[in-house]
């Protein structure tokens, strides 16, 4: 595969910006780059699954520090199709209401290849993204989003590798489909299916769903 060249050195398109340690994703130290956003292909293999990635969420201390990757991504033609703002407040409707621990800054970039890059930062110290940041660092992959096309099917063989789904049933909105699974170490993946036209990463009551699932963790 063509190798190509970064300010970081050599990787292919088709390279996992992943570790996995002890059942969780991390980042490989350089790759949570706007440099390697801008030339991965966003196919992979994660947990030795050949896949699509729709989404990969990167995490960040504070909502400046965010900002200033989503002005990163922007010089690599990322284009900002969710947020920035603080969920669920200015994404959802009023009646929608989530525990403040579980609120977050939230951006999404949609870069050349096609694949999204969500951003997030805590909305206060000590809530649940601040506490995650600090159990589990700033490499940590909060979930990364799969593409399939039958997610009863995927679900079966993401069942196979000790992934658990956390609804007995897909979450279905707004020309989104989600299906949110959990492995013994923590690990969340999420399996999607979306109309073509649809960008966005979640759905109000999808999302309430995952973001609520973590306080059983
Ligand atoms: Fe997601």
């Amino acid at each position: 595969m063509k190798q190509l060249e970064t300010s970081k050195g050599k990787f292919s398109p088709g390279e996992s910006p992943f570790s996995e340690k002890l059942g969780l994703l991390e980042f490989k130290p350089d790759y949570a780059t706007p440099d390697f956003f801008a030339r991965w292909s966003f196919h992979t293999k994660i947990y030795g699954e050949a896949v699509e990635v729709d989404h990969l969420v990167v995490s960040f201390l504070d909502f400046t520090s965010l900002e200033n990757y989503a002005a990163a991504l922007a010089k690599f033609q990322g284009r900002v199709v969710e947020g920035p703002g603080i969920f669920p407040l200015e994404f959802c409707p009023q009646n929608y209401s989530l525990t403040a621990d579980l609120w977050i800054h939230l951006e999404t970039i949609l870069m050349p290849s096609g694949g999204l890059v969500v951003l997030q930062a805590p909305h206060a110290e000590g809530d649940r993204t601040h506490r995650f940041i600090q159990e589990r660092g700033l490499a940590a992959v909060h979930h990364v989003a799969i593409k399939v096309d039958d997610l009863q099917t995927a679900a079966l063989n993401w069942q196979e590798k000790g992934f658990i789904p956390l609804s007995l049933e897909p979450v279905v909105g707004d020309s989104l489909t989600q299906w949110f699974l959990r492995n013994s170490a923590g690990q969340i993946i999420e399996l999607i299916n979306r109309s073509p036209e649809n960008q966005a990463t979640f759905f109000c009551q999808n999302i309430g769903g995952l973001r609520m699932s973590e306080i059983k963790v």
